[in-house]
């Protein structure tokens, strides 16, 4: 692979610790809404992981998450290619069709614009969930296009291009263990 490109933005121990720290506290919180609920202690919650992005955080945050649950991948584009912008929902792979009545986690690199999540959450709740909680790693600070709250986000980051831990440029720098801005003058015209 290539040299990892731009800065550090949040390193890796930093992130290992923290996303440790909130499954921790989402699987305590979750074990007390089942409780409240009244729920079977073999309720199985849903986690709805928003493909790829989603996948190196929700690879780290479910082995800190000690409750039943089961992983429910969806796919949702909207960065196609090298666009540092967003271009637009494509669906590729829908929220599936049996979460009512179930205890839902979406699982998120990054809330941005917040179309993806905003669109992903109402598909969600037309299925009258027990409950439903958005939890991200990454959170830009900013103007959302589609109003969106995150439950909870690991980081709250300015309103820069980023790559690693996931997220992409053009396919490229999932697999980069921090989280790193891209400075524009490293962007693809
Ligand atoms: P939205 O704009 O909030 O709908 O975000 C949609 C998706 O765009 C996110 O789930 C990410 O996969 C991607 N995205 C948003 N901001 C960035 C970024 O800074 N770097 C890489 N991907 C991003
Ligand atoms: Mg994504």
């Amino acid at each position: 692979m290539s040299e990892p490109q731009g800065t550090v933005l949040i390193d890796k121990e930093r992130i290992a610790r923290r996303v440790r720290e909130v499954g921790e506290a989402l699987s305590a919180e979750l074990e007390r809404e089942r409780a409240s609920l009244r729920l079977p202690g073999d309720d199985c919650v849903q986690l709805i992981l928003v493909m790829t992005g989603a996948l190196v955080f929700a690879a780290d945050l479910i082995r800190a998450m000690p409750v039943r649950m089961q992983i429910r991948p969806v796919t949702f584009s909207s960065y196609p290619g090298a666009a540092t912008t967003s271009q637009g929902l494509n669906v590729v792979q829908d929220v599936p069709g049996d979460l009512r009545g179930k205890r839902v986690v979406i699982v998120d690199d990054i809330l941005d614009s917040g179309r993806t999540l905003a669109e992903i959450r109402r598909r969600v709740a037309k299925q009258n969930p027990a409950s439903t909680r958005v939890v991200v790693l990454l959170r830009k600070e900013k103007r959302r296009d589609d109003p969106v709250e995150a439950d909870v986000a690991c980081f709250d980051i300015p309103d820069a291009f980023v790559i690693g831990c996931g997220l992409d440029y053009d396919g490229l720098y999932r697999n980069v263990p921090d989280v790193r801005v891209l400075a524009e003058s490293e962007w693809k015209r």
